[in-house]
């Protein structure tokens, strides 16, 4: 059983310039968090909240989204209430800026995650803390705002940053490879497993998929600019089943990574839309690809489930076993057992986020969101 499943990063990114690399292991930016920010003139807060009160579609999105919950999710804090000593290196992903940290790791002894030396941290901002990947994360520097456009008349500082909407800002937190001790490995390649697809030569990157772009007025009562949504949906496995009837609907905004053809007894399954691997990211993830093959009166005759995602072993040293995920635009067939009674084929695709075998060992409770359909279709046979 796997101990924790953290993300790590190896490019150069926007988010760790300004770090003061206090601790250092292996150099990577969240080895130290991002630099304590101030209130920038006009504000009174820094809170997701505040911003809300003018920017309020974006702010509804981004709470819906997973971003919102990378403190509060459930198996996150159950991962760091097995392993304490190691909790501060998570929270410099999940909570990133040093105002959301209770304690900061100064240093480690004998260049172990498991030693930090932990200082108290006066400016410690625990509303901020709860709000996870908020927008100050992504937003704020010195003070300033950093935009797409840098020209908003908007009641507080501004400035055009050309790395907000490009891979970067994305990948410093979604690229991740690195060991740190047999059980403690950093797995997540979506950046560079975007990086080898059609979608990075033709300059798509994560912010076309993942924010599509929308017009509207960006603050209450201002002009109409195209702006993006902030719903961040990947696998549409919700975090906690909160979401408004209106927010459940604007799931219909993203397609599904896959696509699925039933063509006689074949069923050709394609990666169709994600612009990495299928699925990417967390090692858990996988999608489990439900065929049925139905007689006349309604009857499933025959079946076959395939899993797509990654096998790994975490003890006694995380190792991995098995990958058979879909690359971009990559296709696989799978073919339906004969069966003479068989009139119909339908398929279901579930993606998961965890297993119920590991949720339960990790105590999430039944009502924990573990998957979603995401797929339902059906065709005759003949
Ligand atoms: C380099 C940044 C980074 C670090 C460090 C990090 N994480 Fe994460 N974590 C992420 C990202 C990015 C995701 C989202 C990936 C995904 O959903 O596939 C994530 C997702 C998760 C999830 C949710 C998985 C899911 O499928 O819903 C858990 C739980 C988690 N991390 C636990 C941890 C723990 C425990 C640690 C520390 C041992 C840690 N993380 C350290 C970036 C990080
Ligand atoms: C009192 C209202 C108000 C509050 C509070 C507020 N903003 Fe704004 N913000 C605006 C207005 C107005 C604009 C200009 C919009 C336009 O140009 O259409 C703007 C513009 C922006 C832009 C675009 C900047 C550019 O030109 O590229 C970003 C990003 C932004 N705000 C983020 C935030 C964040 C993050 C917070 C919270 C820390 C926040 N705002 C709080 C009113 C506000
Ligand atoms: C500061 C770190 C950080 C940054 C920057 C960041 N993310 Fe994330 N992201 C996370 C974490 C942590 C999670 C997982 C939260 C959880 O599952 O509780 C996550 C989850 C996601 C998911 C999960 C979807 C799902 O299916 O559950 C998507 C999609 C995503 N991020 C897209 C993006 C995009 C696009 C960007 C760039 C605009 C971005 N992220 C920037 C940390 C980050
Ligand atoms: C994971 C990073 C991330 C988080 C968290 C985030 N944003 Fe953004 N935001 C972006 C990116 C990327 C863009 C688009 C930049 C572009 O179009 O070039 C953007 C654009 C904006 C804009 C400009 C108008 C638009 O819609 O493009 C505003 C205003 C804004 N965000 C406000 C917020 C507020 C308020 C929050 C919190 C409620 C927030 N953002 C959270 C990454 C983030
Ligand atoms: C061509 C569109 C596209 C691009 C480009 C793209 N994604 Fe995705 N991404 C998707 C789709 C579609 C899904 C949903 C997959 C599914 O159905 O599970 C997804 C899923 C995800 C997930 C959730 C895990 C999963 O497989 O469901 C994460 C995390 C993520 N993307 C991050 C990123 C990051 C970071 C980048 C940039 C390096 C990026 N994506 C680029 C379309 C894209």
């Amino acid at each position: 059983m796997r101990k924790t499943s953290i993300a790590a990063l190896g490019v150069a990114c926007a988010l760790a310039v300004a770090s003061l690399a206090k601790v250092r292991i292996f150099g990577y930016w969240w080895e130290n968090p991002l630099p304590y920010q101030t209130i920038p003139q006009g504000l009174s807060s820094l809170s997701a909240a505040q911003c809300g009160v003018c920017h309020l579609e974006i702010y509804q999105e981004w709470k819906a989204s997973v971003h919102a919950h990378a403190l509060s999710d459930r198996q996150f804090q159950a991962e760091m209430a097995k392993e304490p000593t190691a909790a501060w290196l998570c929270l410099n992903c999940h909570t990133p800026l040093e105002n959301q940290l209770a304690t900061v790791a100064v240093g480690v002894k004998n260049g172990s995650t498991h030693q930090p030396i932990l200082k108290k941290n006066p400016g410690f901002d625990r509303a901020l803390s709860e709000e996870g990947v908020t927008c100050a994360v992504c937003h704020l520097r010195d003070g300033v705002v950093m935009g797409p456009w840098g020209d908003s008349r908007a009641p507080h500082p501004v400035r055009k940053d050309p790395t907000l909407i490009n891979e970067e800002n994305c990948a410093s937190c979604h690229q991740a490879t690195a060991r740190y001790t047999d059980i403690l490995v950093c797995t997540f390649d979506t950046a560079n497993e975007w990086r080898e697809s059609s979608y990075a030569r033709e300059g798509r990157s994560c912010t076309h998929c993942h924010m599509p772009a929308v017009k509207r007025p960006v603050a209450v009562g201002g002009p109409v600019r195209t702006s993006r949504r902030h719903l961040f949906f990947g696998s549409k496995i919700p975090k906690e089943r909160l979401l408004s009837e209106a927010e459940w609907r604007s799931y219909d905004l993203y397609s599904s990574g896959l696509s699925v053809e039933i063509a006689g007894d074949k069923v050709v399954l394609k990666n169709a839309g994600a612009g990495h691997l299928l699925p990417t990211g967390d090692p858990e993830r996988f999608i489990l690809v439900k065929a049925e093959l139905v007689d006349a009166a309604g009857r499933v005759v025959a079946r076959r489930v395939h899993r797509i995602g990654q096998r790994w072993e975490w003890s006694p040293k995380a190792r991995k076993l098995g990958d058979n995920r879909l690359k971009p635009l990559e296709e696989r067939v799978l073919t339906l057992p004969a069966n003479k009674d068989a009139v119909r084929v339908r398929v279901l695709v579930e993606n998961w986020r965890i297993s119920d075998q590991n949720a339960a060992y990790h105590k999430l409770g039944d009502d924990y969101p573990r998957f979603a359909v995401v797929i339902q279709t059906e065709k005759q046979l003949h």
